[in-house]
């Protein structure tokens, strides 16, 4: 399959909306990655998402839609709980996924066999105009083979796409950078099921409180069943094995510089540059994690890009505001491996 590339353009608004609607494949940009779009109504369009990306049939996809309306329009839930109305006036159009019981429209293939279903509004205007001409919700998970670091670029999507899917939409880079923030409203008390740009601390500032899913920060124990099915697989990963260091900051440049030569590579802050005598990537200044965040998978794809790198090092991140988002596709990276230096 020859895949199209379309500048952004209202025309090609229009040319990805008409293939939408006709059950084909468009990477579509948003404000936290691009995602692989399919009309959410279609199960045999959201099937071929599945085969493009080699992505695990048991993991449920993302339904976007233009407007807040529209979740009654098409009847994609049971009932809008109360908290969804609020989240959704302080935080939509925008990087926050929401989960709820689903509505009798949804098929097979976008819950994976679940009785809910995930609603996003992005705020990206080029998605919010894509949904809206191609006057279907669309389905769309991050538009990488499954697996790899999600696509902050069109490049990006190319990269992992080309051949596999008919069109890309090209919006430029993604603003955030890691995917949306999940809360599940679907049972009790609210549950974050993945950090992202929307704080755990914003989100209880609006519904008072918000449990923290025990997968975001740890693996899941044998046999334990995941909460968001996306959390079970080894995710966000660089072909170079990611080592995860808890310690100071000189105590990261001494042991990265030791470590150093060929096939080592640092992701580090701005602040240890000059120290540094690897090769090294910034996610930018020490304390600006939605820089980190904006960052972290393009910087996660350049590594893989120099072609010689084995191991890369970076800082185990912090948890707070948009650290933990960073924590969460880290520590998967690194495949919850983390070396202690405080303690040796
Ligand atoms: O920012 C984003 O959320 C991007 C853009 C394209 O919107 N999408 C995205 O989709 O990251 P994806 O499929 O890569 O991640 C969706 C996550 C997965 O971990 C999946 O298991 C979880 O959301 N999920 C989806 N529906 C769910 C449901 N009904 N119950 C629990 N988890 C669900
Ligand atoms: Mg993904």
């Amino acid at each position: 399959m020859k895949t199209q590339i379309l500048s952004n353009t209202p025309e090609n608004i229009n040319t990805a909306a008409r293939l939408l609607a006709c059950g084909a494949l468009v990477a579509i940009p948003t404000e936290t990655v691009y995602g692989l779009a399919a009309d959410a109504l279609n199960g045999s369009a959201v099937a071929k998402i599945f085969e493009a990306k080699g992505r695990p049939a048991d993991n449920p996809l993302i339904v976007h839609v233009a407007e807040f309306g529209d979740i009654e329009r098409f009847k994609l839930v049971r009932e809008i709980p109360e908290a969804a109305v609020k989240l959704a006036k302080t935080f939509w159009p925008g990087p926050l996924t929401m989960i709820m019981k689903k509505g009798d429209v949804i098929p097979d293939e976008v819950s994976a066999g679940l009785d809910t279903v995930a609603i996003r509004l992005p705020s990206h205007p080029s998605a919010r105009a894509i949904i809206s001409a191609a006057n279907t919700p669309l389905a769309a998970p991050s538009a990488n083979l499954s697996g790899s670091p999600s696509p902050t670029s069109a490049q990006h999507v190319i990269n992992d796409m080309d051949g596999r899917i008919d069109a890309v939409f090209d919006g430029g880079d993604c603003s955030v950078g890691v995917e949306s923030t999940v809360i599940t409203l679907a049972e009790g008390t609210p549950r974050l099921l993945r950090p992202g740009r929307v704080t755990l601390e914003q989100l209880r500032n609006v519904l008072g409180e918000v449990a923290l899913d025990s997968a975001v920060l740890n693996k899941l124990k044998e046999g334990q069943k995941a909460s968001s099915p996306g959390m079970k697989y080894k995710h966000y990963a660089p072909k170079a094995n990611v080592v995860l260091l808890k310690c100071g900051d000189e105590a990261f440049i001494d042991y990265v510089n030791r470590c150093g030569g060929r096939g080592v590579a640092a992701l580090c802050c701005d602040e240890d540059v000059e120290a540094l005598n690897v090769k090294h990537i910034s996610l930018g200044k020490r304390n600006d994690y939605e820089a980190h965040a904006h960052r972290l998978f393009d910087s996660l794809r350049r590594i893989d890009g120099y072609g010689d790198i084995v191991t890369v090092y970076t800082r185990l991140p912090s948890t707070e505001g948009v650290g933990l988002a960073v924590y969460n596709r880290l520590i998967r990276a690194a495949g919850f491996e983390v070396i202690d230096l405080e303690k040796s």
